[in-house]
């Protein structure tokens, strides 16, 4: 059983202070929107001690700055001249890949795929000549097409590891929490949901059954999974035409990329909802699902169920199985 105090310890123990390990971890997209902060979350990382910041322009100057932050890991950044891309993947444990373009109000996720597919497509092909060993990271959307895109590439490449792809759902976890916690009036520090599925509108699914919140008025419940299905139009809206969310996702994609290191480092019963090669639905053709992930060692070692549901989350599921179909096919 994934338990919510594992999950919750999961938000924390990035700060901790006892380096066991040493990793280097490439971001790679480092002077964007979401770029930027996460680089800053994984400088604060004391499981990072090299941090290699990638972007087509700008990444010396963001790890010029994040470099005179006194946690123990070195920071260089890279453009393209010299070999750049090569040279930050070269050794890399962990790649996260926040690279592309952002929404714009009226766009859904989907509406980037000719875009970012393109750009997370060559990326994958240097990170598969550099560094096929490190654990994937992608937060580049639409993350539902993204990550099969990758797959593909690393596939066609001779070193695809599904054990180490992982897409970057936690910003959909990390809402659940706090909204529940606002139709509760709780503490949304103490607040755990599973959210399953995919990361894009109706594909994302939370699990309210598996919380204590489970007998809440339907009224109230369906507003709360529509909020978290579509909370990030709240942030595209609010930006009028400036982006969509960023400070938020790279907590969740810092978040994650600790756990993925905390798993590397031997560290026991870390469980994270992430976008993998999934076996769960493989049989029905869906083959890429989020579900919450033992991290181990080798990246995933074990994919967990979705265990028992609700009958209105059965439905749920099952239309976002049929979406996500399209998405990974396409
Ligand atoms: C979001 O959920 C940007 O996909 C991101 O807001």
């Amino acid at each position: 059983m994934f338990s919510a105090r594992r999950q919750l310890v999961n938000s924390f123990r990035q700060f901790s202070t006892s380096a066991i390990n040493n990793y280097k971890v490439t971001v790679l997209g480092a002077n964007g929107g979401i770029g930027q902060p996460l680089s800053l979350l994984l400088k604060l990382n004391h499981k990072v001690t090299d941090l290699a910041l990638y972007d087509l322009r700008g990444a010396p100057g963001v790890a010029a700055d994040v470099s005179h932050i006194p946690t123990n890991s070195t920071v260089k950044g890279y453009t393209p001249e010299n070999d750049g891309l090569a040279q930050a993947l070269k050794g890399s444990d962990v790649v996260i890949i926040p690279a592309g373009v952002p929404r714009k109000p009226g766009m859904t996720r989907d509406d980037l795929f000719n875009t970012n597919a393109s750009i997370v497509a060559s990326l994958a092909v240097a990170v598969a000549d550099n560094s096929p060993n490190a654990s994937i990271l992608i937060i580049s959307n639409p993350v539902n097409s993204t990550v099969p895109i990758v797959s593909e590439v690393l596939k066609s490449k001779g070193v695809y590891n599904p054990k180490k792809l992982f897409g970057v759902t936690t910003l959909d976890v990390i809402r659940a929490s706090r909204f529940i916690s606002e139709v509760a009036s709780t503490d949304p520090t103490k607040e755990q949901v599973t959210v399953v599925g995919g990361h894009s509108g109706i594909t994302i699914v939370p699990l309210i059954s598996k919380t204590v919140h489970k007998d809440v008025a339907k009224d109230t419940k369906d507003a709360l999974i529509h909020r978290i299905q579509f909370g990030g139009d709240e942030v595209v809206k609010a930006k009028d035409g400036a982006g969509s969310a960023t400070l938020s996702m790279a907590t969740a994609g810092a978040r994650m990329a600790n756990s993925v290191l905390a798993g590397l480092s031997g560290e026991k019963d870390v469980i994270e909802p992430t976008f993998i090669d999934n076996p769960l639905y493989k049989s029905e053709g869906v083959e890429f699902f989020s579900s919450p992930v033992t991290l181990g060692p080798d990246g995933v070692h074990e994919v967990h169920g979705l265990g028992t549901i609700s009958a209105e989350e059965e439905e749920l599921i099952k239309t976002a199985k049929e979406t996500l179909k399209k998405n990974i096919q396409k």
